[in-house]
């Protein structure tokens, strides 16, 4: 078997005693590599499942990502901005500090105050920082304001986000203000809610004193899916957040003054908010920043860019990977990669086929992986190597161990410890620093999402098996949530999707392995009375989904059925929809099905068989 053990000359094993003898003053240290303005009187306040960290402390997320890099180093580049059409913007922390104090000044002269919500949609571009971090400068968490741009642009064409945002707020009469940055030179039509970026900035002081913000104070909320019909928005806090940041950026990824760091994930994503903002920020990183699609217009377009920038870490996802893979080795072998010193990827399991292709096409051998596990609501990385403490011997599929000052196990339905190489579901048994606050305005639901199946243990909803070496493997979901691209989809989300539409009566949502995208979408719809089978009728109700929830969760395939296969209990037998999609036997299928008698199962199984053939012999 092929050796993996790759170091990066880092030799630390401390770190990792010291977290394991006591992990609250282990965190406690580590938050020492921020700036306070107050220091906090209690490292942990553990009122499960609600946890404080540096409860007291004072600190400013704006602060810690620019004034403190500022006073150092103004000069040095904080993005390389580069646009899909090849235009590329070069800004420097003394730039974006200036920006985001004007922007701070501006937000504040329309009224915003502490506590305030805006909503941020603007594409790649460095203003969506700006725009984030003078949110943070003022203490806001993230819907009084509409922060937006005239358009973006994907695959060559614009897409109009000044449009999509009048939409989605016509009739929102608390929104009191759109302010619109001009970055696609389209026309859109202003209202007097309407402000234009450059006319606010024009006459902005760039002095905006930070606010000095309690370390649980909420910094953002993202939505993402679960296993209920409505997305879920995780709340972060301040000090804990960024402390879990500074330190896994800084073990992870190793970060250097000389790195050109390039993670392709969009801010919209968990990873865009802590691997693109705050992560590399904190340390005074240089990184790129890319607007578009990672293939267009041709498929070498991150290999140029690598190119280009000399980048020498790059942070991407599985999914990402099996499409350059399946371009070939020709394209990326075309490029200089000779900068890259390390690889990354999250969002999903990486196969090990694709993970050798990673090791071997794009870092010659000679870049380790980091296979990052985590999620939301960790807000940062869990489970991952860190070469920038320790050498570790990689295994390729696997995230390896967690990082230090965390308990992460695998139990069985009771809590239990299983015995090495069985698989059983992932739990987080003591607080973590980057652990969400709760779900916004919704207490009861983050207790019951993530600690009621197991009471003292965070639930992640992943099924993993820990090998005798202590490794961890990850086995994909063991909720109904997919994963598509890397894209969270609840099948409950998917479903309430569907059948909003007039012709739908009933949905059926189930995932099926899908060689580029880790799992494709197949959706079972029975129709309302008075609507029948036909390609427009399929048609419209995709069209509606990607209107509804957005193109990534088209339906790889769909299909009418008179009724669905359920228990006796009325439940959606989704395994056997699987087992169907994929063409599989039922055999394995019956005993998961425990509330069912077989007998029913494989009627059911026959029915929706049957008219799945039916309809495409038609
Ligand atoms: C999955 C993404 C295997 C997992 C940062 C988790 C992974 C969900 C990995 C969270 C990985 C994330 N290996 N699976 N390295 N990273 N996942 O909230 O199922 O979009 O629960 O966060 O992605 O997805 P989310």
């Amino acid at each position: 078997m092929a050796d993996y053990t790759i170091g990066l000359g880092n030799n630390d094993s401390q770190t990792r005693k010291r977290a394991d003898e006591d992990y609250i003053k282990f965190w406690a240290e580590q938050a020492k590599n921020l700036y306070w303005f107050e220091v906090w009187h209690d490292t942990l306040q553990w009122n499960p499942p609600f946890g404080g960290w540096f409860v007291g402390g004072k600190l400013n997320a704006s602060y810690n990502t620019l004034d403190v890099i500022v006073q150092k180093n103004p000069t040095k580049t904080a993005l390389l901005w580069e646009g899909e059409g090849g235009q590329s913007r070069v800004v420097s922390y003394n730039d974006l500090w200036i920006e985001v104090n004007k922007f701070s000044n501006v937000l504040k002269s329309l009224g915003v105050q502490k506590g305030d919500r805006i909503t941020i949609y603007l594409p790649m571009v460095p203003e969506l920082l700006v725009s984030m971090l003078a949110c943070a400068r003022i203490g806001d968490s993230g819907s009084k304001i509409v922060i937006t741009a005239d358009g973006g642009f994907r695959r060559g064409t614009i897409i109009k986000l000044k449009e999509v945002i009048d939409d989605a707020i016509s009739g929102l009469d608390f929104i009191q203000n759109v302010i619109v940055l001009e970055h696609a030179k389209i026309p859109v039509a202003l209202t007097s809610r309407d402000k234009k970026w450059p006319d606010l900035m024009k006459f902005a002081s760039p002095n905006c004193e930070p606010e000095k913000l309690e370390s649980t104070h909420p910094l953002y909320i993202l939505y993402t899916s679960g296993t209920t019909g409505k997305p879920k928005g995780v709340l972060h806090g301040t000090g804990g957040y960024l402390t879990h940041l500074y330190s896994t950026f800084k073990w992870i990824f190793d970060i250097k003054d000389s790195d050109v760091y390039f993670c392709t994930a969009d801010i919209g994503w968990v990873t865009g908010h802590s691997y693109v903002a705050y992560g590399p920020l904190l340390h005074g990183a240089t990184q790129v920043m890319y607007e578009g699609a990672p293939d267009f217009p041709t498929p070498s377009r991150m290999w140029e860019i690598i190119q280009k920038y000399k980048v020498t870490i790059f942070y991407t996802t599985p999914t990402a990977l099996r499409m350059f893979m399946k371009f070939g080795d020709g394209i990326p072998n075309l490029h200089d990669l000779s900068s890259l010193r390390l690889l990354g990827t999250v969002g999903e399991p990486i196969n090990p086929e694709v993970w050798k292709w990673y090791y071997d096409i794009i870092g010659k051998k000679k870049s380790p992986i980091v296979d990052t596990w985590w999620q939301t609501e960790t807000g940062g990385a869990m489970i991952t190597p860190v070469p920038g403490l320790e050498t570790i011997s990689l295994k390729p599929g696997s995230a390896t161990r967690p990082i230090p000052g965390v308990d992460i196990a695998v139990v069985d339905e009771s809590g239990k410890e299983v015995a090495p190489e069985t698989k059983g579901y992932l739990v987080i048994r003591k607080p973590w620093p980057g652990m969400l606050l709760t779900l916004y305005h919704d207490d009861e639901k983050y207790k019951l999402v993530y600690w009621s199946k197991y009471k003292t243990s965070y639930y992640t909803g992943d099924y993993a098996i820990k090998d005798k070496d202590g490794y961890f493997w990850m086995l994909g979901r063991a909720d109904d949530v997919l994963k598509v691209a890397g894209h969270r989809l609840g099948t409950a989300e998917l479903e309430s999707g569907f059948v909003s539409h007039k012709a739908v009566a009933e949905s059926a949502v189930c995932g099926i392995p899908h060689d580029v995208k880790g799992e494709a979408i197949i959706a079972f719809l029975v129709l309302r009375d008075g609507y029948s089978n036909s390609e427009t009728l399929k048609n419209e109700i995709v069209d509606h989904i990607r209107n509804v929830i957005g193109p990534i969760a088209l339906p790889e395939q769909l299909y009418f059925v008179p009724r669905l296969p359920k228990t006796r209990s009325g439940k959606i037998m989704r395994r056997l929809l699987k087992a169907i999609a994929k063409g599989d036997d039922i055999g394995d299928i019956s005993t998961l099905e425990n509330e069912a008698a077989v007998s029913e199962v494989q009627a059911a199984f026959e029915e929706v068989k049957l008219s799945i053939k039916k309809n495409q012999t038609r």
